[in-house]
Formats: structure tokens, sequence, C-alpha cells
């Protein structure tokens, strides 16, 4: 917690807002730098003050206070986050598609407020940077593919294990399988494998990390994968940074052609990190009502964030069940394409169960068989350094 503080400036009036103050004036992550009950009013001093996010409370229940989030927007471009005391279910999905970061329903703890204006402040000094468009595709570096759902069981650590086996395996290229299901992860268990080591020893080492001591930190699969588990203590979850994180990424991208990432089902800092790091984003739906809308909410979520509509690819696991949505429904509901189906097979329980990869254990199964079109459309062979440079520095062990 080395950083400086997050300069924040409070706009607008809510119940409990005055609470929130006085517990973000002790907080030493946070620096408040001005008030203003009306923001068309706050002006230049609202311009001055250097705010890196902007807390703003409203009293209306239903509809987003458009005037003041645009007096808001006229001096400052740092993230808002809504702030009231009246049911926010209403207020959220216009919020979001208005531009706004978050909504936070009070009364809440102050280190509640903090992480959501840490979240704001990172997302935003992501975006100064370039995290997104400006990135370079060297054709030497690791591709990152990211599977995400905002439900859980909706198939994520099935299909990330499952891919990663199936690059490994069948185009022989080196892989790192990245668990960041940071609290409840599953991915050694899925792939049967007992690691004597996960990401926890890796953040928590002295010595500085390059790919000579990632490679201590991984575990090898039979298929090839190597695994960096999820800390064996949910509790242990927060010693990942963002920031050692971003440095695992990097040094990870030198070792590796492809690196598949399992993430939890809600965006916090790390998978929020991953993103920017993501060059396929693998949005992972099942065939029912309440996965569609929070993969509708989530799709709005990374408009916000400019994560580019290219790399989204919407898979649809479960797919073809009798009583599910069909494709065209879930299609027209997102306004998306389904780039990839994946249907129901009986012997994925098996495989999980067993901690065998079913790409591994039947190759030629429906299962397998989407898993390789997985990898011929968003790893595509010929875009990385395994056949153009050569592979990379390690090969497997086999
Ligand atoms: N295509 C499929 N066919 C049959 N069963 C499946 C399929 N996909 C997933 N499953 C089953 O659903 C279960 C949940 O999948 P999985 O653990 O991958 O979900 P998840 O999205 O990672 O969940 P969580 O958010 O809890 O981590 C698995 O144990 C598996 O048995
Ligand atoms: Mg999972």
């Amino acid at each position: 917690m080395s950083s400086s503080p997050i300069k924040v400036f409070i706009t607008g009036a809510a119940n409990g807002l005055a609470e929130v103050r006085e517990g973000l004036a002790d907080h030493p992550e946070v620096e408040l730098v001005g008030t203003a009950a009306d923001p068309a009013k706050a002006g230049t001093k609202l311009a001055e003050s250097g705010a890196q996010v902007i807390l703003h409370g409203t009293t209306s229940t239903d509809h987003v206070p458009t005037a003041e989030i645009e007096a808001i927007r006229s001096v400052t471009a740092a993230p808002i986050v809504l702030v009231t005391s009246a049911s926010a279910n209403a207020l959220l999905s216009e919020a979001l598609s208005a531009g706004i970061f978050d909504v936070v329903l009070l009364p809440q703890l102050t280190d509640g407020i903090v992480f959501t204006i840490k979240k704001a402040n990172s997302l935003a000094a992501g975006r100064a940077t370039g995290g997104g468009s400006g990135k370079s595709t060297a054709a030497l570096e690791g591709r990152v593919v990211t599977f995400f759902s905002p439900k859980g069981g909706a198939g994520k650590t099935v299909l990330a294990c499952n891919l990663a086996a199936t690059v490994a395996r069948q185009q022989q290229r080196k892989t790192l399988l990245l668990d960041l299901d940071l609290q409840f992860g599953d991915a050694a268990i899925m792939m049967g494998i007992e690691p004597e080591k996960t990401i926890y020893d890796l953040v928590m080492a002295r010595r500085e990390l390059d790919t000579d001591a990632l490679a201590g930190y991984v575990t090898a699969h039979s298929s090839g994968v190597h695994v960096l588990p999820a800390p064996l203590r949910p509790e242990d979850a927060e010693l990942v940074t963002e920031e050692r994180l971003g440095h695992l990424f990097a040094v990870a991208k030198e070792s590796y052609d492809v690196i598949v990432v399992d993430t939890p089902p809600f965006f916090h800092g790390p998978v929020l990190s991953t993103l920017d790091r993501t060059d396929q984003l693998v949005l992972v739906a099942s065939p029912d009502v309440p996965t569609v809308k929070n993969i509708k909410l989530t799709m709005q979520t990374l408009d916000l964030l400019h994560y580019p509509k290219e790399r989204r690819h919407l898979l649809l696991n479960r797919a073809g069940s009798k009583v599910g949505l069909k494709a065209q429904e879930i299609e027209r509901a997102l306004d998306m394409k389904v780039a990839f189906e994946v249907p129901v097979e009986r012997e994925v329980a098996v495989s999980v169960n067993r901690g065998v990869p079913i790409a591994i254990s039947s190759p030629r199964s429906a299962v397998g068989k989407s898993l390789q079109d997985v990898a011929d459309k968003l790893v595509p062979l010929r875009t990385t350094g395994a056949v153009e440079g050569g592979g990379k520095k390690f090969r497997r062990k086999g």
C-alpha cells in the first residue's frame, strides 16, 4: 500500500453521504479534494481539484440525474460513482449505460466504498495508458485467452482447462493455465494435479520474478499444460495484487505461446487488470434467461471500459438442450453473434470428477471438437511465435 492516496471529490446529496465523507476523510488510501452539493456550481473548483474519482450522491430513486452528471462530465473525465440510499435496482442499468462507473447503495462500510473507488481509479488509469487498443501485437508475445462469465457454474473452468489441454496437446504449444479464480479456484483439481506451489507462493517470494523463477512455480500436467493454481486458502487471494499480476503477465508472455486464464464470476481488481492484457475474451453463457441478462450487463461494463468488441467472443455452453434458449434467441437478446457452441455432454461430469480433461480422454467427443474449433479460431498457429519465431525459450518436458 505504498501508492499515494486517490483524490476523491464528492458532489450531490444523499442520505448517509455525510457519514461517507467522514469515513473517507480518515482513510489513508483516499484524499478528499473537495465537495459541492450542486455540481453545476462546482465548475473550476472541481476541474482544478485533480480529482481521480467523483462520488456523486443522488436522492433520485429511478432515474440517473442526467443534468448533474453532465455538469460533472463537462469539467472532468474522472470516473463517476453514483451514491444513493434508495434501492439502486432501477437505477443500475440506466446508470451503467449513461457511463456511470458504478452505483453504491448506502449504508455501506467505508472499506467497501474505498474498494469501489480504487477499482474506478485503476480502470481509468489503465485506459489512460492505452491498455486497450494501443497495445503491441508482436507475433512473439504469448497470446492471452480469458474465460469469463458473470454467472457461477457456467463452465468457465471446464472450458479453460480443456482449451489449454487442446492447445498444448494437439498443437504442441507451450501453454500456461492461470487460475485467477483466486478464492475458489479449482483448475488444478479438474486437471487432476496436486500442485506443490500456487500463485500465492509466487507473489510472496522475495526473488524478482523472471522466466526461470516462473518455471519453478508451475506444475506440469501430462498434456503438456503448465498450471499456475489459485491459492489454497481463500483468505490469501487478496495478496495477489494487480501490480504483481501485471508483472506475472509480462513474464508469462515471454515464456509461453498461449496463456489461458480462468476467472471468478465477478469483476474485481485482478479480473479487470487481466482484461487489459487479454487478447481474446471468451464470454461463457448458458442458455437461461438470468445468465443472458447478466451477460448483457457485462457487455455494458465492457463498453464502459472501452474493451474492443472484436476481442469479445460469445460462447454458448450446454447448447442444444431441449429446455434452454436457442442460439438465435440469445443473439437477439445480446445483439451479438454466438461465436462458439459447446453441447452438453454427460462425459464432462465424469471427466471433471476423474480429473482428466475430456479433450485429453476423448478429443473426438463433441466437447473436444468444439474446443479444437475455439483453439483454431482464437489462437491460430500462424499468429504465434511457435511457427514464426521457432517457439518459446522452454520446450515442453513431455
Ligand atoms: N458442456 C457441458 N456438458 C456437461 N456438463 C458441463 C458442461 N459444461 C460444464 N459442465 C458441468 O458444469 C459444472 C460447472 O462447470 P465449471 O466448474 O466449469 O463452471 P464455472 O463457470 O467455472 O463455475 P464457478 O463460477 O463456480 O467457478 C462442471 O462440474 C461440469 O460438470
Ligand atoms: Mg470455475
